[in-house]
């Protein structure tokens, strides 16, 4: 069984003791373990961002998307409650030279500062954030507040950790004797159910993204092909995985196991 994480100060300890290095011991980003689902999860988002969009990236960890979604945008800003994360950022985007973009350390549960410092957004994302936060009360609050950060007509992208895909990923699995993906104590999985009809509060659904090809490819297929040894986030097959997602290629296949799948919500007004 993981440890648990059963409040916010301990949660955040763990993204402060992460943020001192920024790879972690397999030589992997800490917030962002698997390189090629992080691609896919960019790529569905950047399908929706157009030049001129004020975007806010919540719990944009070292920045490295965030500076992927300015580069098409011309502008944003990315915030996170981890101060190393946000100097880590800063260093990313002086780096590659990338201008009106900023940092800010802040709190999704909290976005007044934000919100008085630059105003309302046109887009906003959030890529495993809200899964970070230790129960539904705190991820529905979390949600008003994007909704508060937004302008009417405004566009939330959301890639979280959704409950009922790793379920459906998970039976796959035990049909093929591989273990159940272990749910690690700080990210608290979200009901795919639960968080639609809590967002059409404030948010009509436009679109969902269907990441379920990459995740069965890279969570069922690559550890039967690789045993006896285990499998890896940075597998070729997991690109050739990407490859394929990210062209549009069978996007509804393997929808039961999608557990990071992006839903594009549009801000009633
Ligand atoms: C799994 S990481 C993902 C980082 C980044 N979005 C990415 O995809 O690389 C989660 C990030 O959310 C941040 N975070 C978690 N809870 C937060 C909160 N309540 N307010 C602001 N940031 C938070 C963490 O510090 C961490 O950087």
């Amino acid at each position: 069984m993981s440890e648990q994480f059963p409040n916010i100060e301990q949660i955040k300890k763990h993204w402060e003791s992460a943020a001192r290095q920024s790879l972690d011991a397999a030589g992997l980003r800490p917030t962002a373990r698997d390189p090629y689902l992080q691609s896919v999860i960019e790529t569905a988002m950047a399908r929706f961002l157009t030049p001129g969009q004020k975007l806010l990236d919540l719990g944009c960890g070292d920045g490295l998307s965030t500076l992927r979604f300015a580069r098409i945008t011309g502008q944003a800003v990315g915030v996170d409650y981890v101060a190393d994360f946000i100097k880590a950022a800063r260093e990313h985007a002086a780096a590659a030279g990338i201008e009106n973009i900023h940092f800010e350390t802040g709190n999704i549960l909290d976005l007044e500062p934000i919100r008085q410092n630059f105003g309302a957004f046109d887009t906003i994302t959030t890529i495993r954030c809200l899964i970070n936060l230790p129960d539904w009360p705190h991820q529905a609050a979390a949600l008003e507040q994007v909704a508060l950060t937004l302008q009417p007509g405004g566009l939330y992208l959301a890639s979280e950790g959704w409950l009922e895909g790793l379920e459906g990923l998970n039976l796959y699995r035990g049909q093929l004797q591989l273990p159940a993906i272990p749910v690690v104590g700080y990210n608290c999985f979200i009901s795919r159910a639960r968080f639609a009809a809590e967002a059409q509060k404030y948010f009509e659904i436009i679109d969902y993204v269907n990441l379920g090809l990459y995740l069965f490819l890279s969570r069922v297929v690559q550890p039967l092909f690789t045993r006896p040894e285990p499998p890896s986030h940075t597998h070729h097959l997991n690109e050739v995985a990407a490859e394929i997602v990210n062209r549009g290629i069978m996007a509804a296949a393997f929808d039961s196991c999608d557990y990071c799948g992006t839903y594009i919500l549009r801000k009633r007004g």
